[in-house]
Formats: C-alpha cells, sequence, structure tokens
C-alpha cells in the first residue's frame, strides 16, 4: 500500500490516497511564514528554485525536520541557504562537480558549517547513522532510479526530488516511468511508502500535472513575486522509501 496525493494505476500496486492540504487555515500560515522568510533571501536565484518550489522544499523539510540533509546539486547554494535558515541545527552536506569548476558566481552561498564535496552522491560513503536521519534532496538532473537505489543502499529514508516532471528532459524521472507505464514500476513502488507531487502554487495546471494547484489566484501575501519566475513549477515530489527493501533498478 502506497500513500499518495494522486492515482497512480500501477499493476498490483494499492494506493491510499492523502489530502496534504486539507487543512487551509495551516496551509496558509505555513505559506506566510515561508514568505517573510524568502523576503530574506540573500540573493534572487537563477538556475535553481524560486519561489514555488523553495515552498515545497519548506513545506516537506518542516514536516520531516531531518537532523542531517544531503544535497546533491547544490549550484549557487540557495537551496543550500533555505535549508541553513529553516534547519539551523541539521548537519549539512553538499555535493556537486561544480564546486571544482574554475568560475566563480557573483552572488552564492556557502555556509560554514556545510560539508562541500565533488563525490557523487553514490560513492561518497555515508555512514549508516547520518543515512538514518537523513533526508537527501536531489536536484542533480540524474536518472531517478540508480538515486533510489543508491538512497536505500545507504539506508537513507526521506527523498525529495525537484525535477520530476512528465515532459522529457535529459534525466529520466519517475513521473517518465509514470507516463510510459514503464514495467520496473510495481518493483519500484514496492520500496516506497509514500509519494507526494507538491502542486502548482496558482494556474495555469502544468501539461500532465495530475494536482489540481493549491490557489486559483496569488495569495494576497505574495503580490508583490515576480509572477513569471517565482511561480514557475519545477514538480518537487517527497518520497519515503522502506529502508530495508531491496530494490535494484535493473532488476529483470
Ligand atoms: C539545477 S542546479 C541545482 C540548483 C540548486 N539546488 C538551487 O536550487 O539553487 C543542478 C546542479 O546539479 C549539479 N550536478 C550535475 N551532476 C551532478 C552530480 N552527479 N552530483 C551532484 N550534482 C550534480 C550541477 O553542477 C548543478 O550545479
Amino acid at each position: 500500500m502506497v500513500k499518495a496525493n494522486f492515482s497512480l494505476h500501477i499493476s498490483g500496486i494499492d494506493c491510499n490516497s492523502v489530502n496534504l492540504f486539507g487543512d487551509r487555515a495551516a496551509l496558509r500560515k505555513t505559506l506566510y511564514n515561508f514568505a517573510d522568510l524568502y523576503d530574506k533571501r540573500p540573493f534572487d536565484n537563477t538556475g535553481g528554485i524560486k519561489f514555488a518550489s523553495a515552498f515545497a522544499y519548506y513545506f516537506f523539510l518542516q514536516q520531516i525536520a531531518p537532523k542531517v540533509v544531503i544535497e546533491s546539486g547544490i549550484w549557487r547554494g540557495f537551496s543550500t541557504w533555505l535549508i541553513d535558515s529553516m534547519l539551523p541545527s541539521s548537519q549539512l552536506f553538499c555535493l556537486d562537480p561544480v564546486l571544482m569548476m574554475p568560475f566563480k558566481f557573483e552572488s552564492a552561498y556557502r555556509p560554514k558549517r556545510a560539508i562541500y564535496s565533488t563525490q557523487d552522491f553514490s560513492c561518497f560513503g555515508f555512514s549508516s547513522e547520518t543515512a538514518s536521519q537523513a533526508c537527501v534532496i536531489f536536484d542533480d538532473h540524474q536518472n531517478v532510479l540508480p538515486r533510489l537505489e543508491q538512497a536505500l543502499h545507504y539506508g537513507i529514508e526521506h527523498v525529495m526530488l525537484d525535477d520530476n516532471q512528465y515532459a522529457e528532459t535529459y534525466h529520466e524521472s519517475i513521473s517518465h516511468l509514470l507516463k510510459n507505464n514503464h514495467p520496473i514500476l510495481p518493483y519500484l513502488f514496492e520500496s516506497i511508502e509514500e509519494y507526494y507531487l507538491f502542486p502548482p502554487l496558482i494556474p495555469p495546471i502544468p501539461e500532465e500535472c495530475p494536482v489540481e494547484p493549491l490557489w486559483n489566484e496569488i495569495p494576497p501575501r505574495l503580490q508583490h513575486l515576480d509572477i513569471e519566475s517565482e511561480f514557475a513549477y519545477t514538480w518537487v515530489t517527497y518520497i519515503r522509501l522502506k529502508i530495508n527493501s531491496k530494490f535494484q533498478f535493473d532488476a529483470d
């Protein structure tokens, strides 16, 4: 039985529908608290998450409250700023090959307390103690199946994905697998306890998006934000893995 916020239609997998956003007053309060934090952002991000996706991170991370956050794909560090600000006591690992590239960002956020590495997540070697307290965030544009297998191998239960989109791109997402009714899905979802796609904040609904926007129009508190860029939808998804399961993405 997988808990999800929309129908997955995977053969042999029962789906328990969860309404994550039923408490509208609580959702509005979370949004407004986040808007206060976002107004203090160190720079306007480019090449990474903006308001809508940062809010999705905030919503999920607040619920998980992990003691360890592993970021795979940091770019200028905007998502690192968000995590550093909202989880000041967490241990932070930031992995990205960009750190060995010979150019400097005009603006970047690299807190001293974070552990930085250019090693790939697959070979970093997280201890089982670290993994058991961790949420890993994949915003590294790598194929999702090996990433989930690696997370399970470490014993990491909490996973967030950015760019889990239906439209074709250069990495494979779970939405792609769902769209193509890929035969691996029943095996994959046997290793998944919960699967939540964060909805768009406001219309329009992106093509093939299976969840409704959270608001019909921009809430008054957000009127100052640029509608074109800040509300862009990037298919942020939270997955809770069954850490004792043995998913292998290339199994026959
Ligand atoms: C979209 S950016 C990340 C944006 C960042 N999370 C933010 O919101 O500001 C994608 C990043 O993935 C990085 N990347 C590419 N391959 C990677 C890998 N194997 N492991 C970790 N990061 C990788 C790229 O260098 C790039 O910095």
